[in-house]
Protein backbone atom coordinates (compact mmCIF):
# COMPACT_ATOMS: atom_id res chain seq x y z
CA UNK A 1 0.00 0.00 0.00
CA UNK A 2 0.97 3.35 -0.65
CA UNK A 3 -0.15 6.73 -1.40
CA UNK A 4 -0.75 7.95 -4.43
CA UNK A 5 0.43 11.73 -5.77
CA UNK A 6 -0.05 14.11 -8.30
CA UNK A 7 1.88 17.10 -9.08
CA UNK A 8 0.90 19.84 -11.47
CA UNK A 9 -0.52 16.97 -14.42
CA UNK A 10 -1.34 18.20 -17.25
CA UNK A 11 -2.56 16.16 -20.37
CA UNK A 12 -3.09 17.25 -23.77
CA UNK A 13 -4.14 15.16 -26.71
CA UNK A 14 -2.11 15.31 -30.07
CA UNK A 15 -5.13 16.89 -30.99
CA UNK A 16 -4.77 19.94 -28.82
CA UNK A 17 -7.49 18.71 -26.25
CA UNK A 18 -6.50 20.30 -23.19
CA UNK A 19 -7.98 17.11 -21.10
CA UNK A 20 -6.16 17.65 -17.33
CA UNK A 21 -4.98 20.55 -17.04
CA UNK A 22 -2.89 21.19 -13.82
CA UNK A 23 -4.24 18.58 -11.34
CA UNK A 24 -2.39 18.67 -8.09
CA UNK A 25 -3.94 15.49 -5.51
CA UNK A 26 -2.26 13.80 -2.88
CA UNK A 27 -4.26 10.63 -1.97
CA UNK A 28 -3.50 9.16 1.43
CA UNK A 29 -2.62 5.72 2.15
CA UNK A 30 -5.94 3.30 2.51
CA UNK A 31 -8.00 6.35 1.60
CA UNK A 32 -10.96 6.07 -1.06
CA UNK A 33 -10.45 9.31 -3.14
CA UNK A 34 -13.51 9.69 -5.32
CA UNK A 35 -12.83 11.68 -8.77
CA UNK A 36 -16.61 13.38 -10.15
CA UNK A 37 -17.60 15.24 -12.94
CA UNK A 38 -19.86 15.62 -15.63
CA UNK A 39 -18.85 13.62 -19.10
CA UNK A 40 -15.81 14.76 -20.80
CA UNK A 41 -14.35 16.53 -17.29
CA UNK A 42 -11.05 14.25 -17.68
CA UNK A 43 -11.71 11.77 -15.08
CA UNK A 44 -10.75 8.73 -16.98
CA UNK A 45 -7.82 10.52 -18.70
CA UNK A 46 -6.36 11.05 -14.87
CA UNK A 47 -6.90 7.95 -13.70
CA UNK A 48 -5.36 6.32 -17.18
CA UNK A 49 -1.77 8.75 -16.45
CA UNK A 50 -1.89 6.92 -12.93
CA UNK A 51 -2.32 3.62 -14.41
CA UNK A 52 0.31 4.19 -17.23
CA UNK A 53 -2.08 3.84 -19.67
CA UNK A 54 -1.51 7.23 -20.89
CA UNK A 55 1.58 9.44 -21.40
CA UNK A 56 1.59 12.39 -18.75
CA UNK A 57 2.10 15.79 -20.84
CA UNK A 58 3.90 17.49 -17.68
CA UNK A 59 4.11 16.94 -14.32
CA UNK A 60 4.47 14.12 -12.13
CA UNK A 61 2.33 11.05 -10.68
CA UNK A 62 4.18 9.32 -7.55
CA UNK A 63 3.50 6.25 -6.11
CA UNK A 64 4.77 6.09 -2.69
CA UNK A 65 8.09 7.18 -3.17
CA UNK A 66 8.73 6.89 -6.45
CA UNK A 67 7.85 8.83 -9.25
CA UNK A 68 6.11 6.64 -11.92
CA UNK A 69 6.20 8.93 -14.79
CA UNK A 70 8.46 6.27 -16.86
CA UNK A 71 7.46 2.99 -15.00
CA UNK A 72 5.45 1.22 -17.51
CA UNK A 73 1.95 0.18 -16.60
CA UNK A 74 2.58 -3.51 -15.78
CA UNK A 75 5.67 -2.28 -13.42
CA UNK A 76 3.50 0.09 -11.38
CA UNK A 77 2.00 -2.21 -9.11
CA UNK A 78 -1.62 -0.62 -9.55
CA UNK A 79 -5.09 -2.89 -10.37
CA UNK A 80 -7.65 -1.19 -12.13
CA UNK A 81 -10.66 -1.75 -12.33
CA UNK A 82 -13.16 -0.80 -15.53
CA UNK A 83 -16.70 -0.25 -16.27
CA UNK A 84 -16.73 -3.13 -19.18
CA UNK A 85 -15.47 -5.84 -16.83
CA UNK A 86 -14.15 -7.97 -19.96
CA UNK A 87 -13.62 -11.28 -18.45
CA UNK A 88 -12.82 -14.06 -20.44
CA UNK A 89 -15.82 -16.10 -21.21
CA UNK A 90 -14.27 -19.47 -21.94
CA UNK A 91 -12.66 -19.41 -18.55
CA UNK A 92 -14.20 -20.13 -15.31
CA UNK A 93 -14.28 -17.70 -12.05
CA UNK A 94 -11.91 -19.31 -11.13
CA UNK A 95 -9.04 -18.65 -13.98
CA UNK A 96 -10.90 -15.60 -14.76
CA UNK A 97 -9.41 -14.05 -11.40
CA UNK A 98 -6.15 -16.06 -11.52
CA UNK A 99 -5.13 -15.07 -14.95
CA UNK A 100 -3.13 -12.15 -13.83
CA UNK A 101 -1.20 -13.89 -11.55
CA UNK A 102 -0.39 -17.08 -13.54
CA UNK A 103 0.73 -14.75 -16.19
CA UNK A 104 3.25 -13.51 -13.47
CA UNK A 105 4.00 -17.42 -12.94
CA UNK A 106 3.56 -17.18 -9.30
CA UNK A 107 3.33 -20.58 -7.59
CA UNK A 108 0.53 -22.48 -7.64
CA UNK A 109 -0.42 -22.86 -4.15
CA UNK A 110 -0.67 -19.36 -3.51
CA UNK A 111 -2.59 -18.46 -6.72
CA UNK A 112 -4.99 -20.86 -4.99
CA UNK A 113 -4.59 -19.63 -1.55
CA UNK A 114 -4.73 -15.63 -2.87
CA UNK A 115 -8.14 -16.66 -5.49
CA UNK A 116 -9.39 -18.12 -2.39
CA UNK A 117 -9.33 -15.82 -0.12
CA UNK A 118 -10.70 -13.07 -2.86
CA UNK A 119 -13.81 -15.13 -3.50
CA UNK A 120 -14.70 -15.12 0.47
CA UNK A 121 -13.80 -11.47 0.31
CA UNK A 122 -16.33 -11.00 -2.74
CA UNK A 123 -19.19 -14.25 -1.46
CA UNK A 124 -17.66 -16.36 -5.08
CA UNK A 125 -16.82 -19.28 -3.40
CA UNK A 126 -19.59 -20.97 -4.31
CA UNK A 127 -19.73 -19.78 -7.72
CA UNK A 128 -15.75 -20.56 -8.78
CA UNK A 129 -15.99 -23.19 -11.15
CA UNK A 130 -19.09 -21.31 -13.29
CA UNK A 131 -17.97 -19.40 -16.53
CA UNK A 132 -19.00 -15.62 -16.28
CA UNK A 133 -22.33 -16.64 -18.58
CA UNK A 134 -23.81 -18.02 -15.70
CA UNK A 135 -23.13 -15.20 -13.32
CA UNK A 136 -25.46 -11.99 -13.14
CA UNK A 137 -23.85 -8.46 -13.74
CA UNK A 138 -23.22 -7.81 -9.66
CA UNK A 139 -21.35 -11.35 -9.75
CA UNK A 140 -19.41 -9.98 -12.79
CA UNK A 141 -18.32 -7.58 -11.26
CA UNK A 142 -17.60 -9.06 -8.02
CA UNK A 143 -15.05 -11.65 -10.60
CA UNK A 144 -13.48 -8.37 -11.89
CA UNK A 145 -12.58 -6.82 -8.97
CA UNK A 146 -11.60 -10.45 -7.15
CA UNK A 147 -8.84 -10.11 -10.23
CA UNK A 148 -7.57 -6.80 -8.69
CA UNK A 149 -7.73 -7.83 -4.96
CA UNK A 150 -5.45 -10.96 -5.32
CA UNK A 151 -2.58 -8.97 -7.01
CA UNK A 152 -2.35 -7.16 -3.56
CA UNK A 153 -1.73 -3.74 -5.71
CA UNK A 154 -0.35 -0.28 -3.82
CA UNK A 155 -3.49 1.10 -5.28
CA UNK A 156 -6.70 0.32 -7.06
CA UNK A 157 -7.72 2.37 -9.93
CA UNK A 158 -11.49 2.00 -10.58
CA UNK A 159 -12.96 3.84 -13.16
CA UNK A 160 -16.65 3.51 -13.42
CA UNK A 161 -17.45 0.19 -12.07
CA UNK A 162 -20.92 -0.21 -11.65
CA UNK A 163 -22.15 1.57 -14.76
CA UNK A 164 -23.12 -1.36 -16.28
CA UNK A 165 -25.91 -2.60 -13.30
CA UNK A 166 -29.00 -1.48 -12.69
CA UNK A 167 -30.00 0.80 -10.02
CA UNK A 168 -30.64 -1.59 -7.10
CA UNK A 169 -27.42 -3.11 -7.56
CA UNK A 170 -25.43 -0.66 -8.49
CA UNK A 171 -26.61 0.58 -4.49
CA UNK A 172 -25.82 -3.09 -3.63
CA UNK A 173 -22.17 -3.07 -4.82
CA UNK A 174 -21.59 0.55 -3.75
CA UNK A 175 -21.77 -0.78 -0.04
CA UNK A 176 -19.83 -3.86 -1.33
CA UNK A 177 -16.88 -1.64 -2.95
CA UNK A 178 -17.07 0.37 0.37
CA UNK A 179 -16.37 -2.62 2.83
CA UNK A 180 -14.04 -4.27 0.76
CA UNK A 181 -12.07 -1.08 0.45
CA UNK A 182 -11.95 -0.41 3.94
CA UNK A 183 -11.34 -4.35 5.11
CA UNK A 184 -8.53 -3.98 2.62
CA UNK A 185 -7.44 -0.69 3.57
CA UNK A 186 -5.99 -0.31 -0.34
CA UNK A 187 -5.74 3.19 -1.53
CA UNK A 188 -8.03 4.04 -4.32
CA UNK A 189 -9.37 6.16 -6.39
CA UNK A 190 -12.52 5.98 -8.28
CA UNK A 191 -13.92 7.90 -10.98
CA UNK A 192 -17.85 8.51 -11.39
CA UNK A 193 -19.68 10.78 -12.94
CA UNK A 194 -22.60 9.90 -10.20
CA UNK A 195 -22.13 12.55 -7.76
CA UNK A 196 -24.43 9.95 -5.35
CA UNK A 197 -21.93 7.26 -5.35
CA UNK A 198 -19.32 10.04 -4.69
CA UNK A 199 -20.87 11.32 -1.75
CA UNK A 200 -21.36 7.68 -0.35
CA UNK A 201 -18.31 6.29 -1.35
CA UNK A 202 -15.34 8.69 -1.17
CA UNK A 203 -13.36 9.35 2.00
CA UNK A 204 -13.00 12.60 0.12
CA UNK A 205 -14.17 13.82 -2.99
CA UNK A 206 -12.41 15.97 -5.85
CA UNK A 207 -14.69 17.73 -8.30
CA UNK A 208 -13.38 18.14 -12.26
CA UNK A 209 -14.77 20.92 -14.51
CA UNK A 210 -13.18 20.69 -17.58
CA UNK A 211 -9.89 19.33 -17.06
CA UNK A 212 -9.85 21.46 -14.04
CA UNK A 213 -10.12 20.59 -9.99
CA UNK A 214 -12.84 22.66 -8.17
CA UNK A 215 -12.51 21.70 -4.71
CA UNK A 216 -11.93 18.64 -2.73
CA UNK A 217 -12.80 17.47 0.61
CA UNK A 218 -14.79 15.37 2.51
CA UNK A 219 -18.50 15.06 1.37
CA UNK A 220 -20.05 16.39 4.11
CA UNK A 221 -17.82 20.04 3.46
CA UNK A 222 -18.12 19.98 -0.14
CA UNK A 223 -21.95 19.91 0.46
CA UNK A 224 -21.82 22.85 3.35
CA UNK A 225 -19.08 24.96 1.79
CA UNK A 226 -18.85 24.36 -1.80
CA UNK A 227 -16.00 26.94 -3.64
CA UNK A 228 -17.90 28.29 -6.20
CA UNK A 229 -21.84 27.59 -7.95
CA UNK A 230 -20.39 24.92 -10.07
CA UNK A 231 -19.58 22.13 -6.92
CA UNK A 232 -22.51 23.66 -5.69
CA UNK A 233 -24.83 22.90 -8.18
CA UNK A 234 -23.43 19.81 -8.64
CA UNK A 235 -23.17 18.43 -5.00
CA UNK A 236 -26.97 17.45 -4.05
CA UNK A 237 -29.97 15.98 -5.47
CA UNK A 238 -32.18 17.97 -6.22
CA UNK A 239 -29.74 19.97 -7.28
CA UNK A 240 -29.69 23.51 -5.23
CA UNK A 241 -31.29 25.82 -6.44
CA UNK A 242 -29.76 29.11 -7.87
CA UNK A 243 -30.82 32.64 -7.85
CA UNK A 244 -29.94 36.13 -9.14
CA UNK A 245 -30.79 38.20 -5.99
CA UNK A 246 -29.64 41.41 -4.76
CA UNK A 247 -28.48 42.34 -1.06
CA UNK A 248 -29.41 45.65 0.79
CA UNK A 249 -28.48 46.59 3.98
CA UNK A 250 -30.90 46.57 7.14
CA UNK A 251 -29.72 48.74 9.86
CA UNK A 252 -27.48 46.10 11.05
CA UNK A 253 -28.58 43.46 9.26
CA UNK A 254 -29.46 42.77 5.67
CA UNK A 255 -32.62 41.97 3.16
CA UNK A 256 -31.87 39.74 0.42
CA UNK A 257 -34.40 40.53 -2.34
CA UNK A 258 -35.62 37.84 -4.43
CA UNK A 259 -38.03 39.28 -7.33
CA UNK A 260 -40.48 40.56 -5.91
CA UNK A 261 -40.12 39.03 -2.66
CA UNK A 262 -37.42 39.60 0.22
CA UNK A 263 -36.03 37.64 2.85
CA UNK A 264 -34.08 38.24 5.82
CA UNK A 265 -30.18 37.84 6.01
CA UNK A 266 -29.64 36.02 10.03
CA UNK A 267 -27.20 38.28 11.45
CA UNK A 268 -25.32 35.17 12.89
CA UNK A 269 -24.79 34.71 8.93
CA UNK A 270 -23.47 38.06 8.20
CA UNK A 271 -20.83 37.56 11.61
CA UNK A 272 -19.76 34.40 10.22
CA UNK A 273 -19.25 35.64 6.83
CA UNK A 274 -18.15 38.98 6.47
CA UNK A 275 -17.24 39.41 3.43
CA UNK A 276 -21.13 39.74 2.37
CA UNK A 277 -21.19 43.04 3.77
CA UNK A 278 -18.54 43.86 0.53
CA UNK A 279 -22.41 42.80 -1.43
CA UNK A 280 -24.94 44.98 0.48
CA UNK A 281 -26.53 47.44 -2.56
CA UNK A 282 -25.34 45.17 -5.14
CA UNK A 283 -26.26 41.73 -6.84
CA UNK A 284 -25.53 38.35 -5.36
CA UNK A 285 -25.71 34.69 -6.29
CA UNK A 286 -28.26 32.99 -4.30
CA UNK A 287 -28.42 28.98 -3.48
CA UNK A 288 -30.80 27.70 -2.11
CA UNK A 289 -31.12 23.50 -1.09
CA UNK A 290 -34.34 21.99 -2.05
CA UNK A 291 -34.28 20.33 1.41
CA UNK A 292 -33.72 23.92 3.22
CA UNK A 293 -37.24 24.57 2.58
CA UNK A 294 -40.56 23.35 3.47
CA UNK A 295 -44.49 24.01 3.40
CA UNK A 296 -44.60 27.04 5.77
CA UNK A 297 -48.57 25.77 6.78
CA UNK A 298 -47.29 22.62 8.45
CA UNK A 299 -46.40 22.77 12.80
CA UNK A 300 -42.96 23.16 13.45
CA UNK A 301 -41.63 23.94 10.22
CA UNK A 302 -39.40 26.48 11.44
CA UNK A 303 -35.54 26.61 10.39
CA UNK A 304 -33.49 24.15 11.78
CA UNK A 305 -30.32 27.09 11.52
CA UNK A 306 -32.73 29.78 13.44
CA UNK A 307 -33.67 31.97 10.30
CA UNK A 308 -36.56 31.54 8.91
CA UNK A 309 -38.63 33.50 6.21
CA UNK A 310 -41.39 33.06 4.06
CA UNK A 311 -41.94 32.76 0.85
CA UNK A 312 -45.32 32.94 -1.62
CA UNK A 313 -45.73 31.57 -4.82
CA UNK A 314 -47.68 29.18 -6.84
CA UNK A 315 -47.10 25.37 -7.10
CA UNK A 316 -46.38 24.74 -10.83
CA UNK A 317 -46.13 20.45 -9.74
CA UNK A 318 -45.61 18.37 -7.00
CA UNK A 319 -43.83 15.05 -7.56
CA UNK A 320 -44.94 12.99 -4.56
CA UNK A 321 -41.71 10.43 -4.02
CA UNK A 322 -43.63 8.57 -0.52
CA UNK A 323 -40.94 10.13 1.71
CA UNK A 324 -40.89 13.61 0.53
CA UNK A 325 -42.88 15.95 -2.23
CA UNK A 326 -40.66 17.56 -4.67
CA UNK A 327 -42.53 20.83 -5.33
CA UNK A 328 -41.79 23.10 -7.63
CA UNK A 329 -43.03 27.12 -8.09
CA UNK A 330 -41.40 30.05 -9.75
CA UNK A 331 -40.09 33.04 -8.18
CA UNK A 332 -39.82 36.54 -10.20
CA UNK A 333 -35.98 36.01 -9.96
CA UNK A 334 -33.43 35.22 -13.20
CA UNK A 335 -31.37 32.42 -12.92
CA UNK A 336 -27.60 32.61 -12.84
CA UNK A 337 -25.75 32.80 -16.10
CA UNK A 338 -22.00 31.99 -15.67
CA UNK A 339 -19.76 29.31 -17.10
CA UNK A 340 -20.55 27.23 -14.33
CA UNK A 341 -24.32 27.35 -14.65
CA UNK A 342 -24.13 27.00 -18.33
CA UNK A 343 -21.87 23.75 -17.71
CA UNK A 344 -24.26 22.46 -15.02
CA UNK A 345 -27.47 22.77 -17.60
CA UNK A 346 -24.85 20.57 -20.37
CA UNK A 347 -24.56 18.20 -17.56
CA UNK A 348 -28.11 17.86 -16.74
CA UNK A 349 -28.74 17.22 -20.19
CA UNK A 350 -29.87 21.08 -21.61
CA UNK A 351 -29.17 21.90 -25.11
CA UNK A 352 -26.07 24.08 -26.02
CA UNK A 353 -27.37 27.58 -25.10
CA UNK A 354 -30.43 27.15 -23.52
CA UNK A 355 -30.38 29.17 -20.18
CA UNK A 356 -32.23 27.60 -17.22
CA UNK A 357 -36.56 29.65 -17.56
CA UNK A 358 -36.48 32.39 -14.80
CA UNK A 359 -36.50 31.24 -11.09
CA UNK A 360 -37.85 28.07 -11.75
CA UNK A 361 -37.42 26.59 -7.37
CA UNK A 362 -37.49 22.99 -6.39
CA UNK A 363 -38.79 22.60 -3.10
CA UNK A 364 -38.28 19.60 -0.95
CA UNK A 365 -41.55 19.35 1.75
CA UNK A 366 -42.84 16.80 4.55
CA UNK A 367 -45.03 14.40 2.99
CA UNK A 368 -47.66 16.12 5.01
CA UNK A 369 -47.77 18.83 3.08
CA UNK A 370 -50.95 19.65 2.04
CA UNK A 371 -50.23 21.50 -1.05
CA UNK A 372 -51.66 20.75 -4.27
CA UNK A 373 -51.21 21.85 -7.83
CA UNK A 374 -51.92 24.70 -9.11
CA UNK A 375 -53.01 26.23 -5.91
CA UNK A 376 -50.87 29.01 -4.09
CA UNK A 377 -48.07 27.63 -1.54
CA UNK A 378 -45.99 29.50 1.30
CA UNK A 379 -42.23 28.01 1.54
CA UNK A 380 -40.43 28.44 4.46
CA UNK A 381 -36.37 28.82 3.62
CA UNK A 382 -34.14 28.13 6.56
CA UNK A 383 -32.33 31.49 5.74
CA UNK A 384 -29.69 30.02 8.20
CA UNK A 385 -28.54 27.72 5.59
CA UNK A 386 -28.23 30.28 2.26
CA UNK A 387 -25.77 29.81 0.15
CA UNK A 388 -23.97 32.87 -1.53
CA UNK A 389 -21.64 33.30 -4.67
CA UNK A 390 -20.21 36.07 -6.36
CA UNK A 391 -22.34 37.10 -9.41
CA UNK A 392 -19.46 37.32 -11.75
CA UNK A 393 -16.52 35.02 -10.53
CA UNK A 394 -19.00 32.40 -8.86
CA UNK A 395 -16.76 31.98 -6.32
CA UNK A 396 -18.20 30.87 -2.96
CA UNK A 397 -18.89 34.10 -0.45
CA UNK A 398 -17.69 32.12 2.90
CA UNK A 399 -14.99 34.17 4.87
CA UNK A 400 -13.26 37.55 4.74
CA UNK A 401 -13.50 40.03 2.14
CA UNK A 402 -11.36 39.08 -0.51
CA UNK A 403 -10.95 35.47 0.33
CA UNK A 404 -13.29 34.08 -2.34
CA UNK A 405 -11.41 32.75 -5.07
CA UNK A 406 -11.91 29.25 -5.64
CA UNK A 407 -8.89 28.56 -7.07
CA UNK A 408 -6.66 28.85 -3.64
CA UNK A 409 -8.84 26.61 -1.63
CA UNK A 410 -8.92 24.20 -4.43
CA UNK A 411 -6.39 21.95 -2.98
CA UNK A 412 -5.57 20.53 0.28
N1 LIG B 1 -7.43 10.07 -27.39
C1 LIG B 1 -7.99 11.28 -27.28
N2 LIG B 1 -7.70 12.26 -28.16
C2 LIG B 1 -8.23 13.49 -28.06
N3 LIG B 1 -9.10 13.85 -27.10
C3 LIG B 1 -9.45 12.91 -26.20
C4 LIG B 1 -8.92 11.58 -26.23
N4 LIG B 1 -9.44 10.87 -25.21
C5 LIG B 1 -10.25 11.72 -24.56
N5 LIG B 1 -10.26 12.95 -25.14
C6 LIG B 1 -10.99 14.14 -24.70
O1 LIG B 1 -10.48 14.52 -23.44
C7 LIG B 1 -11.53 14.99 -22.61
C8 LIG B 1 -11.59 14.18 -21.33
O2 LIG B 1 -11.98 12.85 -21.64
P1 LIG B 1 -12.17 11.74 -20.53
O3 LIG B 1 -12.47 10.47 -21.21
O4 LIG B 1 -11.00 11.78 -19.61
O5 LIG B 1 -13.46 12.30 -19.76
P2 LIG B 1 -14.31 11.63 -18.59
O6 LIG B 1 -14.39 12.65 -17.52
O7 LIG B 1 -13.77 10.30 -18.26
O8 LIG B 1 -15.76 11.51 -19.27
P3 LIG B 1 -16.88 10.35 -19.10
O9 LIG B 1 -17.63 10.67 -17.84
O10 LIG B 1 -17.76 10.57 -20.30
O11 LIG B 1 -16.21 9.03 -19.09
C9 LIG B 1 -12.79 14.92 -23.45
O12 LIG B 1 -13.01 16.18 -24.00
C10 LIG B 1 -12.46 13.91 -24.51
O13 LIG B 1 -13.18 14.14 -25.68
MG1 LIG C 1 -14.58 8.36 -18.38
Amino acid sequence: MANVRLDGVYKIYPDGTRAVDDLSLDIAEGELLVLVGPSGCGKTTALRMVAGLEEISRGTVAIGERTVNRVSARDRDVAMVFQSYALYPHLSVRDNIAFGLQLRSMPKAEIAERVAKAAATLGLTDHLDRKPRNLSGGQRQRVAMGRAIVRNPQAFLMDEPLSNLDAKLRVQMRAEISRIQRDLGVTTVYVTHDQVEAMTLGDRVAVMKKGVLQQVAPPQELYERPVNLFVAGFIGSPAMNLLQGRLEGDGDGAVLHLGDQALGVPHALLDERPALRGYLGRDIAVGIRPEDMEDADLEGAGGASGGAAVLASTADLVEALGAELLVHFVLSAPPVVTDDTRELARDAGADEGEVPGEGTVIAKFSPRSRVAEGAPVRIRVDTGRLYFFDPESGAGIWGEPGDADPREVGDD
